[in-house]
């Protein structure tokens, strides 16, 4: 169970709690290989009284570390950030084994970690306040930022590095102090990320992991939520996870962040260079084998470029490479679970049966082990199937097609969610009334990667609130306090 290493104490299978490594436990977690279902670690299965031992830690500590100024809190974030980029090569390996991206995908997601922890490094030392000029003589008005409190950081297992170092590098770079819970599915790589904060220098009580099964998460995240010093909750998953914390924060009035569900339309107009179309669509919707929350879930093609758009894409997909992380060449590896898989292909079944076309894929490749889905392409899909209407969160592309912009806005629009949309077009004046028009947080103009974290990420409507990168992610994370000072005059 030991994972080949250069570093071998970056594998940790225990709780970090108060500056310790803590696996007393009465169950374990199994951290499986998506794979091959092979047993990768095992990690403590959390309970309550876990979980409340580290909000005590978080919430002494925080005393102290919103005192320490801001230029020392990033010096030890540009310190973490220079131990995870030192030990990239470790990281993507313990990330592929447990989460299942091919290696050279996971590499880049422990990249695009550390450029959370490097900007928030940053951002700390301009967490400037207002100084505002009074109405009246003899006062002087500031507005003060300050960090919230203790927070609680939610992670998801799609993205096990980058998500929770987006979360927990503003929170520290703002002098909140953090207890934080990944994924059941893949919590080795946060470990191993908490593991290097504290040889960064963080101290004691600062930076809190809990790990916990699927059936004990409430549990650890209600002894959370319930708890009033916990000022602050951050969390990606699910729209409907995302509720339940959202009611359940109302009785303490915490802040919260949630980054959910999305259900993104990819547009492409009659006027759109069709290779950088395809292009863009390859890398938005296959990163991650399509389990992102900001992967196109609904591709409209113009009618009249619908066949040459087809031919083009067919070709690149069906040139993709499946495989386990472990082999060079793997594109897309295996889904998550099981659960991940039989939703994919219910929807694929739904939409062929509600008149949708196969044009390749459609399949699990059990050749290759029971959790891979072949990359697949199926047009003439509508709004009717399950495929527009949920995540699909997996390797399909379901294309429908339209004649008019004003309808293809509309059918953009008809979701509850509103996280992301791409469109492709070369007319100017169509670039800015179509991205006013989308209902979403992001909008990817001519362009697929639109991950960065320079930019606020973050959904409207039932996609969530809050933003995260970005100088409004370190806002998040921050109360104002509002001075007036009187007698001056
Ligand atoms: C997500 O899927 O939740 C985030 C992906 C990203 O940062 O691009």
């Amino acid at each position: 169970m030991t994972l080949a290493l250069e570093d071998p104490q970056l594998q940790r299978s225990a709780h970090y709690i108060d500056g310790k490594w803590l696996s007393d436990c009465d169950r374990v977690l199994d951290v499986t290989n998506p794979a091959d279902g092979s047993l990768v670690a095992q990690v403590p299965d959390g309970r309550a009284s876990d979980a409340r031992a580290a909000a005590d830690a978080a919430h002494a500590a925080f005393a102290t570390w919103r005192e320490v100024p801001a230029k020392e809190r990033a010096q030890c974030l540009k310190r973490w950030n220079d131990l995870v980029v030192a030990h990239k090569a470790d990281l993507g390996r313990i990330l592929s084994r447990e989460q299942g991206k091919p290696l050279a995908e996971a590499i880049a997601e422990v990249m695009y970690a550390a450029s959370y922890i490097e900007w928030f490094a940053e951002e700390a030392t301009r967490a400037n306040g207002d100084v505002i000029p009074a109405p009246v003589p003899g006062r002087r008005m500031l507005a003060l930022r300050e960090p919230v409190g203790v927070v609680a950081a939610v992670a998801p297992w799609n993205f096990p590095a980058a998500m929770i170092a987006r979360k927990i590098a503003p929170a520290l770079a703002a002098g909140c102090t953090v207890v934080c819970k990944p994924a059941e599915d893949a919590p080795l790589s946060a470990l191993a990320l908490v593991g290097l904060a504290a040889e960064a220098g963080f101290p004691a009580g600062v930076l809190n992991i809990v790990t916990a099964s699927r059936d004990r998460t409430p549990e650890v995240v209600d002894a959370w939520l319930d708890d009033a010093r916990v000022r602050k909750i951050s969390f990606t998953g699910s729209t409907a996870v995302g509720k339940h914390l959202a009611r359940r924060s109302a009785d303490t009035l915490k802040k919260v962040s949630l980054e959910l569900g999305g259900n993104a339309p990819f547009i492409v107009f009659e006027d759109a260079d069709l290779d950088a179309a395809v292009q863009g669509l390859m890398v938005s919707k296959f990163r991650n084998g399509g389990q992102t929350c900001v992967s196109p879930n609904r591709v409209f093609v113009h009618a009249s470029v619908h066949d040459a758009f087809m031919s083009r894409l067919r070709a690149r997909i069906e040139a993709l490479k499946v495989g386990p992380a472990a082999q060079a060449d793997s594109q897309i590896g295996p889904m998550i679970n099981e659960r991940a898989v039989a939703k994919i292909e219910a929807h694929v079944a739904d939409a062929l049966a509600k008149g949708a076309r196969l044009v390749t894929g459609g399949r699990r490749l059990t050749e290759l082990g029971p959790q891979f889905y072949a990359p697949t392409l199926l047009t003439d899909a509508d709004a009717t199937m399950a495929c527009a209407c949920e995540e699909t969160f997996g390797p399909v592309v379901a294309v429908t097609r339209f004649t008019d912009e004003a309808d293809v806005i509309a059918l953009a629009n008809d979701t509850s969610y509103g996280l992301a949309a791409y469109f492709y077009t070369n007319d100017a004046k169509r670039i800015w009334r179509v991205t006013k028009a989308l209902e979403t947080g992001i909008v990817g103009v001519n362009e697929g990667a639109v991950a960065s974290e320079a930019g606020p990420f973050g959904g409207v409507k039932e996609s969530g609130y809050g933003r995260e990168g970005s100088v409004h992610g370190l806002a998040d994370y921050q109360h104002i306090k509002y001075v007036c000072e009187g007698g001056l005059g």
